[in-house]
């Protein structure tokens, strides 16, 4: 076992054989490419070990300013430039009201509802409002609609300051997006180019938003270089990522064609997400991929529970395994006991949750789901900047095991081709720096 920050283990070993010895040399072949290609958007790989502060400065003094003046940031986005922000606010903020070093963050353009739409303009009155605009292309469909609307509220409630008011995060020389904040003076923060939508988490495309929710940015980006440093190496016994990718790779081989990403914090639910994005927009592609599945447990396993442990034999689980988290609650003793829980008296939610987590990773390992459980020592923000690294790493080495391209999406552009021949915008005129990307 390696001394990572980060450990990566299959629970029920003595029936899941896993030779993972085999993938040494093309797990090195690909490691090799990956940290020389030109071609590829590999920029997050490197970028940690960067000098960053003169970014992480104006990031921290821009975010102090909404803060300020804002009682609500709306962050208008779609995929990879809102899932990772969302998951990290979600996961570090707490459940009710907002972080004491932040103010409240919401989201728009991440579907086509008019309800939505419509009701989040209505929770704005009363509220100061700043707008983060975030789209690499500067196009998608969905975050341009929405900043429309957004837009023409801002302009109408604030005049001239709106300018003030609304920042872009976009590619730093192209894209219509790019062009409006040239034309109309707003504030911009740059979308490296070699640093594709789902792996700019850890840009200012999630960074600006959640040091806005109250996040240490500073801690997350250390934890992220940590990961940079020792998940270096091309070993599989040195380098957890790989490992994981390996795992999950063998596995597939071995039929099991989906995975199931559990964890036992609430909070987690939209990092799910994140990572199913992630690995499936990466993966899955020429008819290849594992699915990525995710569950909240315990409260899915009232629901998909009974499938996993007894249904079609098709899945595996991964288990995001945190030691500490920070707040807990001791079960009140109750004289009644009409409830017959005086048991558990002196117990806390987390001890019971903790030996629940075992309980489940027990039972459906007997069943014959193989069981990884990936374990950090800490729920904060320097094992979470750990983690998204931790997933880029492994997923982009999943995928070329798999022999596909991590870094492109071409499925997503046939549904959008679709939409574009149903909406008619064919005859739309465009200069050639600028393309719809619906
Ligand atoms: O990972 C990706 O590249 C995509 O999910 C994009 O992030 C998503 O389509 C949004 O694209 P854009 O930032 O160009 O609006």
């Amino acid at each position: 076992m390696s001394s990572q920050k980060l450990q990566t283990k299959i629970l029920n070993e003595e029936f899941v054989q896993l030779d993972l010895s085999k993938y040494q040399s093309k797990v090195s072949a690909i490691h090799h490419h990956l940290e020389t290609t030109k071609d590829e958007p590999t920029g997050w790989l490197n970028a940690p070990l960067e000098d960053n502060s003169e970014l992480v400065k104006r990031i921290i003094e821009i975010a102090n300013e909404i803060k300020l003046n804002a009682d609500v940031l709306v962050v208008v986005g779609i995929g990879g430039s809102y899932l990772g922000a969302k998951a990290i606010q979600e996961a570090l903020t707490p459940y009710f009201g907002t972080h004491p070093n932040g103010i409240e963050v919401i989201y728009a353009g991440q579907n086509l509802s008019g309800a939505y739409i419509n009701q989040l303009l209505r929770s704005l009155t009363n509220k100061r409002v700043y707008v983060n605009v975030i789209s690499k292309s500067g196009s998608t469909m969905e975050p341009a609609l929405a900043f429309r609307v957004l837009r023409q509220y801002m302009e109408e409630r604030y005049g001239d300051e709106a300018v003030q008011r609304i920042i872009v995060t976009t590619d730093p020389e192209k894209g219509l997006l790019n062009h409006m904040a040239e034309k109309h003076n707003y504030r911009t923060f740059d979308i490296p180019q070699n640093i594709g939508g789902r792996y700019s988490v850890l840009t200012p495309v999630g960074l600006l938003p959640i040091a806005v929710a109250g996040i240490d940015i500073k801690e997350l980006l250390n934890g992220a270089k940590q990961a940079a440093i020792e998940l270096k190496e091309d070993s599989l016994e040195k380098n957890e990522a790989y490992r994981y990718a390996t795992i999950r790779h063998e596995l597939y081989n071995q039929g099991y064609k989906v995975e199931m990403l559990a964890s036992f914090e609430p909070g987690l639910a939209s990092f799910h997400e994140w990572w199913k994005q992630l690995f499936g927009e990466s993966e899955g592609k020429d008819k290849k991929g594992i699915l990525p599945v995710t569950s909240n447990f315990s409260t899915d396993l009232h629901s998909i529970g009974q499938f996993i442990q007894e249904g079609s034999p098709i899945l595996f689980e991964t288990l995001l395994h945190f030691e500490g988290i920070s707040e807990d609650y001791i079960v009140p003793y109750d004289v009644r006991n009409e409830d017959l829980l005086n048991y558990l008296n002196d117990r806390s939610f987390n001890e019971i949750n903790c030996i629940s987590k075992k309980g489940t990773a027990k039972a459906h390992a007997d069943g014959g789901v193989p069981v990884i459980q990936l374990e950090l020592q800490q729920l904060d923000e320097y094992y979470f900047g750990y983690l998204i690294y931790f997933f880029m790493k492994a997923c982009a080495m999943s995928a070329y095991l798999m022999e596909v391209n991590p870094f492109d999406q071409p499925g997503v552009e046939a549904y959008k081709k679709e939409i574009k021949e149903l909406l008619s915008i064919d005859n739309i005129n465009l200069d050639d720096t600028v393309s719809i990307n619906i």
